[in-house]
């Protein structure tokens, strides 16, 4: 006898199903991830169907069959031609996070191929892409041939998502801004991953944030999330690691645009400017994981080592300008770093009291460098390059009233005000230092341990 053929689906009944509890299985997924790359679903049923998700939940299984019929809906990218192991890194957002303009470049000048899909700037977070096109003539959006073309050269590319990359997320994420169903652990996951792996990674290391900044501000939620991307990628066939990273405080001492792009070339050029301590130690981290991911070092130690050296040597950087260059970016701007940044406006803001700087609440001074001109109100926006705010101090430094503990750069001298007011309420004094030390890195999930964390988390 003939085998039957499956039941047709109906959404309807997808919704109804998700409603009430149950989960969908692959087939179900695959139908309506079809249906929101396609069109063919309306936007009703995916936005009752993703609110249902959001409230229900979606099961480590249902995730993982997402992610794979997500990343499987449109065009892909193939690093195989390019005869290297292919590797990325992702960050969940923060402020000051330009750790991408460092290991993109040291991973390639340790062998790797690295290609690197990027987003823009996010609420209170800042965007690679933003920073990125503060270089003049520096082009984001290439064709998935020119990307290639860059890789093969430079061995590093960074880009925005083409319209034929992961349109089922395109179509959700936009649904998921509207209906208030953006902060689902599985719906994220399948998000990121989706659009990291139609880029054809062998294997990924992922930066999730934790602290006053981050974009999920519980710590349970962001190490769910942790574990949860690291055995999705996994169990999709990619080598994953997720390092869990302090942003109780701006990362280094630049955020905004360009003032990132010369904090970056200044740690490629093998200086050390007091501030940046943690953003070269964080990106020599990630691009040890990396190398170590990709089978060029034993141990993520080992790769951290190849990767300082690719840093001290100068390979770094050089990769980093043909990329620039390769991308119709001019390099002659990294000849004056300082020259080049001309905000409209500046103002030094001095330390109120005397003290130790004791927190800093890292959204409201993300919001701040969105408001000077870095960050766009509207989608589709200009963003203002020069835009930025400089930090003299961190938590934990020891400060008189009247220092300088920050200077403002922005558009136009109206826009200084409210960003200063939030840096005012965001900062605070104590008269003792503080206690405790935060890591910078605080736990790394492995595929060992993302398992046994969501087996325990479930349990
Ligand atoms: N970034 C994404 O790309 N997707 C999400 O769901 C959240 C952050």
């Amino acid at each position: 006898m003939p085998a039957l053929s499956p039941a047709p689906l109906h959404m309807i009944d997808l919704i109804r199903k998700k409603r009430d509890g149950s989960a969908l299985d692959a087939r179900e997924i695959g139908f309506l991830v079809a249906g929101a790359a396609t069109g063919s679903i309306p936007p009703e049923q995916l936005a009752a169907w993703l609110m249902a998700a959001w409230l229900r939940g979606l099961s480590v299984e249902e995730t993982r069959a997402l992610t794979v019929a997500m990343r499987d809906s449109g065009e892909k990218f193939s690093p195989a031609r390019l005869g290297k192991v292919a590797v990325d890194k992702h960050s969940t957002g923060g402020v000051g996070d330009k750790t991408s303009f460092l290991v993109a470049p040291l991973a390639a000048a340790c062998g790797l191929v690295v290609p690197m899909i990027s987003g823009r700037a996010l609420g209170h977070t800042g965007g690679t892409l933003d920073k990125l096109e503060a270089i003049p003539g520096f082009r984001t959006a290439l064709t998935l041939t020119e990307f290639e073309a860059v890789l093969g050269k430079c061995g590093a590319s960074i880009v925005s998502q083409t319209p034929a990359l992961v349109p089922a997320d395109r179509a959700l994420y936009a649904l998921r801004d509207r209906t208030g169903t953006v902060e689902s652990p599985g719906l994220i996951c399948a998000s990121i991953l989706s659009k990291k792996l139609a880029a054809g990674l062998d294997a990924l290391v992922l930066d999730v944030k934790t602290g006053s900044g981050a974009f999920l501000r519980k710590r349970e939620d962001a190490e769910y999330l942790a574990a949860l991307m690291v055995a999705t990628a996994e169990a999709a066939g990619t080598r994953t690691v997720a390092l869990m990273t302090d942003m109780g405080q701006p990362l280094g001492r630049m955020a905004g645009n360009w003032v990132e792009l010369i904090e970056s070339v200044e740690l490629l050029r093998g200086e050390r400017p007091a501030g940046s301590e943690d953003v070269r130690e964080l990106s020599l981290r990630l691009a040890g994981w990396m190398v170590h991911l990709a089978g060029k070092a034993a141990s993520a130690e080992a790769g951290h080592i190849q990767a300082e050296a690719a840093l001290v040597d100068g390979s770094g950087l050089r990769v980093f300008l043909a990329m620039v260059e390769a991308q119709g970016g001019d390099v002659r701007v990294f000849d004056n770093l300082s020259g080049f940044h001309k905000p409209g406006a500046t103002r030094v803001v001095e330390a109120w009291e005397s003290g130790w700087v004791a927190e800093m609440d890292t959204t409201a001074l993300g919001w701040a460098v969105q408001r000077l001109g870095a960050g766009r109100e509207k989608a589709g926006e200009p963003v203002d390059p020069h835009a930025g705010i400089e930090f003299h101090a961190r938590r934990g430094a020891r400060v008189q009233k009247g220092q300088p503990l920050a200077t403002l750069y922005a558009t136009r001298a109206a826009l200084l005000a409210e960003p200063e007011a939030i840096l005012k309420r965001a900062v605070t004094f104590s008269a003792t230092p503080p206690h405790a030390v935060v890591p910078l890195i605080s736990r790394i999930f492995t595929r060992e341990t993302a398992e046994a964390h969501l087996r325990d988390a479930i349990r």
